[in-house]
């Protein structure tokens, strides 16, 4: 979710690249930097930090050149400093890529071009293209076009990539697979950038790189290839949206945009943990010889919606390992005077990587001898330098300040630590090994399947926008979703909800329930399915509306229902991933109708880092 921008013209490529990145300063925001074509060099200034401190520095020296490219960086690979910020460079410092996505054989093609000579500068990923760029026009004498068209046959997962050549000046080279990237013309100048917002200031005529695209951008022209070579026809589309509307993708608020990313976000986070035998992959996780068989309990720590990740984490990796886990809110953990040793692994869940009550429990964690392992975010967030190991979501910068595309994010890789310690302790079967997998890798469309009931859910938040108590009921992993819903509607429609273990309601909460209540019901996890449609008529009996997340083709929900939100259906485990998203729209539909902005509720922070 980088931002990046190239321009080529007849005029000074700088102010044209800052303009566009600060445009784009929404998408990542841990560094940034620019490279210029000046004379026979290529000029590169980065800076760790917000943009402003990139335009800091370069305010006091001279950055001239009619070439080059821009790049505000959300760190995938390697802690946000100023050498792992984008551009980066070849050993000859004549050729200069940004980059966003990631690239997953990253480790091999370093390895190798290091032992053809090359010195690499930084710990990222994308330092690689730039090393086997000029490793290919050293051998084969070619344009940068050429190599470029060599290269990406080589390189494995996704990848926008910008690429200019000092003995190249006026032209940039461009790549596309899976990350977006975007192309445009205007009065004497070529432009290329990740988002439509750094583009609409000079046209709205705007190329969009399909996958598996090679663009080559000169002033007042774009050219296209395929990966082999072959020049394929240019279509512009017109945009007339905006410049905010843009930042929103078209969305009217990043909340809503963000809820549709996630079948994106779980793409990313899962990349490159499934590998074609159907191993479990942790490579950037690094174990201290002998943790892995000597954990004997699992404790998980977190707050808020990165707690009820957890509370789904706790279901899969005792189902899967038969390991126990504790869960803990991290503001309770250490006051709790838990057990703990050196045979304990502590979760540490926290999207932003900087949550005070998270970090606490952590750094108690590791007193007591555990080993930390953190599931964040945000690279070269706090939490990362506080555990022992980490696993990244790739959800890309959330600027909603509910958290919605990370909790899913969340919850697949809290299943990809449950399958992989599973793998590595023998206790789960290659057969349903490879069935979650195959789950798992088939949530990405079932999310746009549910993204696409928004009318079923719209209608019901209509219906009931005028609520002043929600019930939200759930059993197993249903828990982790009743409680998220309810989390959801609290926070961004300021309604009073509560989610509720189902079996649970007969001793005490059912007191509330008079006619008219809504009660949101996850019926999805079959295992309890007669329990729960029985709590469901319980509610009813008593006057309740239900709202119920089903199977899609559910008759016996459905005759239960005053609404009902039909999902897919996948692995009871799993149904969190798909039950949640409903839910995520059930709030959104109900804070709009009520006239609420969902991505600034009131007295909420997105990151909460105090105690
Ligand atoms: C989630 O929608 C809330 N904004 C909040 O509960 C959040 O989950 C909590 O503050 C934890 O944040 P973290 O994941 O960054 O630790």
């Amino acid at each position: 979710m980088c931002g990046i921008v190239g321009y080529v013209g007849s005029g000074q490529a700088l102010p044209v690249l800052l303009d566009g990145m600060a445009r784009l300063e929404y998408r990542g925001y841990d560094s940034a930097g620019v490279a210029v074509i000046s004379g026979d060099a290529v000029t590169v200034v980065r800076k760790a930090g917000h943009l402003e401190e990139l335009t800091k520095e370069l305010a006091v020296m001279e950055v001239l050149g009619s070439t080059g490219i821009g790049h505000t960086r959300w760190a995938t690979h390697g802690a946000p400093t100023d050498g792992n910020a984008h551009p980066h460079r070849d050993c000859s410092g004549k050729i200069a890529v940004v980059h966003n996505g990631i690239i997953e054989n990253h480790d091999v093609l370093r390895a190798r071009l290091i032992r053809e000579g090359h010195s690499f500068s930084s710990d990222t990923d994308t330092e690689v293209v730039a090393h086997l760029i000029e490793s290919i026009i050293e051998e084969e004498s070619c344009s940068l076009i050429s190599a470029v068209t060599k290269a990406v046959h080589v390189l494995e997962g996704a990848f926008a990539l910008v690429c200019i050549r000092t003995e190249e000046p006026g032209c940039i080279i461009v790549a596309r697979q899976v990350s977006p990237l975007i192309a445009g013309t205007a009065e004497g100048m070529g432009l290329v950038a990740s988002g439509i917002p750094a583009l609409l200031a000079y046209t709205r005529d705007i190329v969009s790189l399909e996958d598996n695209q090679i663009g080559e951008i000169r002033a007042g022209s774009v050219r296209l290839f395929d990966f082999e070579g072959d020049e394929i026809p240019v279509s512009t589309v017109r945009v007339e949206w905006n410049l905010e509307a843009a930042e929103k993708g078209g969305y009217e608020d990043f909340m809503l945009k963000e809820i549709f990313e996630q079948p994106q976000a779980l793409r990313d986070t899962m990349r490159g943990h499934f590998d074609r035998q159907g191993r479990v992959k942790l490579d950037d996780v690094h174990w201290k010889p002998g943790v892995l068989e000597r954990i004997d309990k699992i404790v998980v720590v977190a707050c808020g919606t990165s707690y009820h990740s957890g509370m789904m984490a706790k279901h899969s990796i005792e189902h899967w390992t038969r390991i126990p886990v504790e869960l803990d809110l991290a503001s309770e953990f250490r006051y709790r005077d838990p057990v703990l040793d050196d045979r304990s692994l502590v979760i540490g869940i926290a999207q932003s990587g900087e949550t005070a009550d998270t970090l606490a429990a952590i750094r108690f964690a590791k007193e007591m001898g555990a080993t930390v392992i953190a599931v964040t975010n945000v690279v070269g967030s706090s939490i990362t330098r506080h555990a022992d190991a980490v696993i990244f979501t790739h959800a890309g910068p959330e600027i909603g300040v509910a958290a919605t595309k990370t909790f899913l994010a969340q919850l697949v890789a809290l299943n990809t630590l449950a399958l992989y310690l599973a793998q590595e302790r023998g206790s789960m079967s290659r057969d349903k090994m490879t069935e979650t997998i195959d789950a798992m890798n088939a949530l990405p469309e079932q999310v746009k399947e549910v993204l696409a009931i928004q009318g079923d859910v719209r209608r019901a938040a209509k219906r009931y926008a005028g609520a002043a108590d929600v019930l939200f009921i759930g059993r197993g992993v249903g828990m982790t979703v009743a409680m998220e819903g309810a989390l959801k509607l609290k926070e961004i429609t300021y309604i009073h909800a509560e989610g509720y273990a189902a079996g649970e309601l007969k001793h005490g909460a059912i007191a509330l329930i008079e006619p008219g209540v809504p009660v949101v019901a996850i019926v999805t996890g079959q295992k309890l399915y007669d329990k729960m449609l029985a709590n469901v008529e319980e509610v009813r009996a008593r006057g309740a509306d239900t709202i119920m997340v089903a199977p899609r083709g559910d008759e016996r929900a459905r005759a239960l229902a005053n609404e009902l939100f039909e999902v897919p259906s996948t692995k009871p485990l799993l149904t969190p991933v798909l039950d949640t998203v409903a839910l995520q729209l059930f709030a959104y539909f109900v804070a709009k109708e009520k006239g609420l902005s969902p991505d600034k509720p009131r007295n909420l922070a997105k990151s909460v880092t105090v105690e």
